[in-house]
C-alpha cells in the first residue's frame, strides 16, 4: 500500500496586492517538492466555508511569479465567525466555524498556510485557538501595517509605484507653478507616504502618525516661494489629520472585516492650500494602482522567503505561527503579534529624522 501523502491548503485572503501569487508558487512547489499534496481554496475564507477547493500541481502555479493579483482570488469580507450572508435584502452574521472544520476534515488538511494582513491573521489565530486548526501566515499588505515583522510583502511594489508618481507630479507642478499633493494608500500607517515622499523627493509629508497643522504646511510653501521655488510637493497618507481633527473617512464598507475606508484628505488639503496661499493646487490619489500589477524584484524574493518559510513550517508540524522579516533573517513568530495593534511608523524614528534633516515638513 503507498503511504498516504500529507495534505495542506493554502489561501489568500483580504485585499490584493503585488507578490500574492509569488508566495503561493513558493508554498505550492515546497509542498510538492516534498511528496506531499496541497490544495487552494478559493476566494480567502469564503472559500472554506463554502467548500470551494482546488487541487494545485505545478501547472497550476507555473509563469505566476511575477503576475499581480491571486489565482486563488479573495475577499475581504468573510469571516467565518461572523459570516455575512444577504437574507431579503438584509445582511445576516452566523458562525460558520463547523463548516470550515468539517471541510478541512473531509480533504485531509493537516495545517493551512493564510496569505494576508491583519484582518485575516485575526480570523486565523481564532481558527487555531478556537478550532485547533493548524495556521501558519505569511505577512501580506502594502500598508506594511504589522506588528509581527519589519516587512511585509506588496509594500516595496507599493512604495515603487508612488516614488514613480511623485516623479512624474514634479514636472506638472513645475510647469504650472503649482501644489501638487499625492494621496497615497496606508490605512492607519504612514509608511506608504513616508517611503514614497522621501524617494520621490517631496516638499511635504503628511502621516497619520504626525497630525498637521495648516500653519506649518503654509510656511514651508511660503519658504519655498522665497527661495524663488514656486512649486511644491506634497505626499499625504489617506490616514493623515489635522491636530485635533479625524481622519477622513471616504466610505464605510458593510461586512467587511474593517468596514472604514478613508481617502479624501488629499482633496480638503489642496482646497485650503489654495483659498490661503492663491497658488493653484491639485490633487492626485493614486488609489488601487499601488495595489495592482507585477511586484518588484525585492518583494518578488520576500515573498518566495515568506513561503517557502510557512511551508517549511507545516511541514514541521506547527502551527499558530507566521512568517517574519527580522535583520535579514526569516523567522516564525506567534500569529497572535500580527493580529494584534497595527504597527505605526515611530515618530522620533531615524527615517523621521532622515526627512526632517534633508528639510521635509512633516506638517507639524
Ligand atoms: O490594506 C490595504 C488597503 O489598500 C489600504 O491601504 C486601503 O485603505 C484599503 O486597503 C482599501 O480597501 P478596499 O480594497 O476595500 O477599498
Amino acid at each position: 500500500m503507498p503511504k498516504k501523502k500529507r495534505r495542506f491548503a493554502v489561501l489568500t485572503g483580504g485585499g490584493d496586492c503585488p507578490g500574492l501569487n509569488a508566495v503561493i508558487a513558493a508554498v505550492v512547489k515546497t509542498f510538492l517538492n516534498n511528496g506531499c499534496e496541497v490544495y487552494g481554496v478559493l476566494n480567502g475564507f469564503n472559500g472554506l466555508v463554502m467548500d470551494r477547493v482546488k487541487k494545485m500541481d505545478y501547472a497550476s502555479v507555473s509563469g505566476i511569479l511575477y503576475r499581480g493579483g491571486t489565482i486563488l482570488g479573495t475577499t475581504n469580507r468573510d469571516n467565518p465567525f461572523k459570516f455575512a450572508e444577504e437574507v431579503n435584502g438584509e445582511i445576516v452574521y452566523s458562525d460558520k466555524r463547523d463548516q470550515v472544520v468539517a471541510n478541512l476534515k473531509k480533504y485531509g488538511i493537516e495545517a493551512l498556510v493564510v496569505i494576508g494582513g491583519d484582518g485575516s491573521m485575526n480570523i486565523g489565530a481564532q481558527l487555531a485557538r478556537e478550532c485547533g486548526i493548524k495556521v501558519v501566515g505569511c505577512p501580506k499588505t502594502i500598508d506594511n501595517d504589522l506588528a509581527c515583522t519589519e516587512r511585509t510583502f506588496g509594500f516595496d511594489t507599493a512604495v515603487a509605484m508612488a516614488s514613480e508618481a511623485v516623479d512624474r507630479l514634479h514636472s506638472t507642478a513645475e510647469s504650472h507653478h503649482r501644489v501638487m499633493a499625492l494621496e497615497v494608500m496606508g490605512r492607519y500607517a504612514g509608511w506608504i507616504a513616508l517611503h514614497a515622499g522621501i524617494a520621490g523627493g517631496a516638499d511635504i509629508i503628511l502621516l497619520p502618525e504626525i497630525p498637521y497643522t495648516m500653519e506649518s504646511i503654509l510656511a514651508k510653501i511660503e519658504q519655498r516661494r522665497a527661495l524663488g521655488k514656486e512649486f511644491s510637493i506634497i505626499v499625504v497618507a489617506e490616514g493623515a489629520k489635522p491636530v485635533g481633527g479625524e481622519m477622513t473617512v471616504a466610505r464605510m464598507v458593510k461586512g467587511s472585516f474593517e468596514p472604514v475606508r478613508l481617502g479624501g484628505v488629499g482633496e480638503k488639503l489642496v482646497r485650503e492650500i489654495e483659498a490661503a496661499t492663491g497658488i493653484e493646487s491639485r490633487c492626485t490619489v493614486l488609489g488601487y494602482l499601488q495595489r495592482g500589477g507585477s511586484p518588484t524584484a525585492f518583494d518578488r524574493v520576500l515573498c518566495t522567503r515568506y513561503g517557502v518559510a510557512a511551508a517549511e513550517a507545516c511541514l514541521r508540524g506547527e502551527g499558530n505561527v507566521i512568517a517574519a522579516l527580522s535583520g535579514d533573517k526569516i523567522i516564525m513568530v506567534d500569529i497572535q503579534l500580527a493580529a494584534a495593534k497595527a504597527r505605526e511608523v515611530p515618530v522620533d524614528s531615524e527615517i523621521i529624522r532622515t526627512g526632517r534633516q534633508i528639510g521635509i515638513c512633516f506638517g507639524d
